[in-house]
């Protein structure tokens, strides 16, 4: 939690001189707490700092390369043996595992150095025998994150919705405003890919072995069975009349997507999430500039 309350307070002051530049400080400290928790790297405190600069440019370089249809060998597997295929992939690998090599070494050199600092990739160099990676995919294992845009989206909500800001703000609820926020507008449209790897019947249709298959969050977000009225912004829908959280089999938070390959970083990005939010709105209160419309659906 360290790296969550440290980061959030350097946020929040932050957002306080240049409020004009908040989507920057939220990726500055979605960045931090990665760096943090991952290799137990003190947070920058720039959005310049090469540390953070780096994970960024990774992370764009990911989440284009995730857009479905961005790159034909999705389809068509055999082109990685061909000689010269998108050369830029083969760059980009060698960029970024260098980068993640760069943290993996500079945190056993902080080791050796005596940090008493714990993180992920400490654990693994110290404990070899435990995991059995190689270094590369020890490397790999810490990657970029999205928490950010969530931390967006919960501050463009409230500035849309002033009433709902309240009622968040007087149980600082973070929990029902924060999910509400994302079921809106989810920050991941869509989910990574999957592969079937049987056959099987779904809902009438014939998924062959070897199927690509893609989450639609956007899709469930709009279901008009679950979420009556979709583009309202209702974080009362997630409660019964009782006022408690509604069952499962009712109402579902799929956000981090679901099933085996569901985001291992969701309990990190809840709680970063919860505690930069509960801050943010006990701190100040977010308006829409008249002059300057938000376009939620940008
Ligand atoms: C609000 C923030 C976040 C959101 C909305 C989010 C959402 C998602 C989604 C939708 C997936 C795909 C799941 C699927 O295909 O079924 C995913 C995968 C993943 N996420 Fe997150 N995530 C967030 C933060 C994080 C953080 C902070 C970390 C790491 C520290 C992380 C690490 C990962 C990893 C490694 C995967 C790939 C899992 C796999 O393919 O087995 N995420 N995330």
């Amino acid at each position: 939690m360290t790296a969550h309350f440290y980061g959030t307070k350097k946020y929040v002051l932050n957002v306080l001189q240049r409020p004009d530049l908040h989507q920057h400080h939220a990726d500055l400290y979605a960045a931090s707490v990665v760096l943090q928790i991952t290799y137990g790297k003190p947070a920058p405190s720039s959005f310049e700092d090469p540390a953070i600069v780096a994970i960024h440019k990774i992370a764009d370089r990911f989440l284009g390369m995730l857009k479905p249809g961005a790159y034909l060998v999705g389809r068509l597997p055999w082109l990685r043996y061909v000689p010269g295929y998108a050369p830029e992939i083969k760059r980009y690998r060698k960029e970024e595992l260098e980068v993640h090599l760069g943290q993996v070494d500079a945190t056993r050199r902080s080791v050796e150095e005596g940090s008493d600092l714990p993180s992920f990739v400490r654990y693994l160099v110290e404990n070899p025998d435990s995991h059995g990676l190689d270094e590369e995919t020890l490397a790999y294992l810490a990657g970029p994150c999205t928490t950010s845009v969530g931390m967006y989206t919960i501050v463009m909500a409230a500035a849309l919705f002033p009433e709902e800001q309240e009622k968040v703000l007087a149980e600082i609820d973070g929990v029902f405003g924060g999910q509400k926020a994302l079921r809106w507008r989810p920050i991941l449209p869509i989910c990574l890919y999957h592969q079937a790897f049987a056959n099987f019947v779904w809902n009438g249709y014939h998924i062959p072995a070897g199927a690509t298959i893609i989450g639609n969050n956007w899709g469930i977000s709009r279901d008009t069975e679950v979420f009556p009225d979709p583009e309202t912004f209702n974080p009362q829908r997630w409660l019964n009349d009782q006022g408690q959280m509604r069952p499962q089999n009712e109402i579902r938070f799929f956000t981090y997507g679901f099933g085996r390959r569901v985001c291992p970083g969701q309990y990190v990005a809840s709680r970063s999430l919860f505690v930069t939010m509960s801050l943010l709105f006990w701190s100040f209160r977010i308006s829409q500039d008249p002059s300057q419309p938000i376009d939620s659906n940008a």
